[in-house]
């Protein structure tokens, strides 16, 4: 397991030692990962392969974190170690058309899906599409206030739960039947960022609204809190394509799971302490 610590890999290591498979999970940080005891945990970083090697001994299959420039020479350890599986976690950005051309994100997954392709191991790519973890970021806005300011309030999406991203990956890194699929996974609707942060609201018992922001204070904003400015026009420019326009919805978290795709209503009452 890389990516072992984030937000979908935590549900893949909880799911996968739930099946009783063993798990060695590979951090830059071993003292600060907070995995289960059952789990082996062990140090190694993506953008220094020499420091994977170790790691790959024994594995069968690879959950692969995406790290563009350095797969390539990790997926090549993993081969020569005798690893024969490996699901990557991509993004449904790959898919975007030719006007995402220059979108750094869409151009990262893709070179890693590439890397994976050419890589002689049976792969399986998961290709979510937006997190509902996403979200977190309005908590500081919620818990200060029933207010989230922000752009595009009509912006659409299906936001999708990490744990179904996980369940995905957990069924292709321990069944057979996944070796070259290209699962896009979604939440089952299609919801407005005013309506996200209303459903917020509800899992939380007090109304929280939307305030649209333009797109100008917006960018001031991010730029203030140090996002890169390069990221920041992406995301705009990515956002304001998405309103009015539905999302798209797949059913692959069902076809694979056997579980229908769960809600963001269940995601927030989930998370709901995190806003308070
Ligand atoms: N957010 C979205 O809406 C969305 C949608 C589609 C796709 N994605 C993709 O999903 C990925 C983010 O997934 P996530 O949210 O689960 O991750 P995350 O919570 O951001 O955590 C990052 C994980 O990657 C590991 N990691 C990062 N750099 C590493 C390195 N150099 N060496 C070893 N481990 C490294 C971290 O491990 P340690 O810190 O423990 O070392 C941590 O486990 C990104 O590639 C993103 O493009 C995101």
């Amino acid at each position: 397991m890389t990516g072992a610590t984030g937000n979908v890999g935590r549900h893949v290591v909880g799911g996968l030692l739930a099946a009783g498979a063993p798990v060695r999970a590979l951090t830059r940080r071993p003292e600060a990962a907070r995995l289960p005891a059952a789990a082996e945990v062990v140090g190694g970083d993506l953008t220094r392969p020499e420091t994977v090697e170790p790691a790959l001994k024994d594995v069968s299959a690879l959950f692969l974190f995406p790290s563009p420039g350095t797969a390539g020479p990790v997926l090549r350890a993993a081969r020569e170690h005798g690893v024969r599986r490996v699901v990557l976690l991509s993004s449904s950005a790959v898919e975007y058309g030719a006007e995402h051309a220059d979108n750094e994100i869409v151009a990262f997954h893709r070179e890693v899906e590439r890397e994976v392709e050419a890589s002689g191991l049976d792969w399986t790519f998961v290709r979510p599409g937006a997190f509902a973890v996403n979200t977190l970021q309005w908590a500081p806005q919620i818990s200060a206030g029933d207010v989230v300011r922000g752009p595009f309030a009509g912006a659409e999406m299906a936001l999708v739960h990490e744990r179904d991203i996980a369940d995905v990956a957990a069924r292709a890194l321990l069944t057979d039947g996944h070796v070259g699929a290209k699962y896009v996974l979604t939440g089952p609707e299609s919801l407005t960022q005013a309506e996200q942060a209303r459903r917020i609201g509800l899992a939380l018992g007090r109304p929280v609204r939307y305030e649209e922001s333009t797109p100008e204070a917006a960018r001031e904003e991010m730029i203030r809190n140090h996002v890169p400015a390069a990221f920041v026009d992406m995301l705009l420019t990515f956002q304001a394509g998405l309103v009015g326009v539905p999302a798209e919805v797949t059913r692959t978290v069902e076809e694979v799971t056997g579980s229908p795709a769960r809600t963001f209503d269940q995601w927030a009452a989930e998370h709901a302490a995190d806003f308070r």
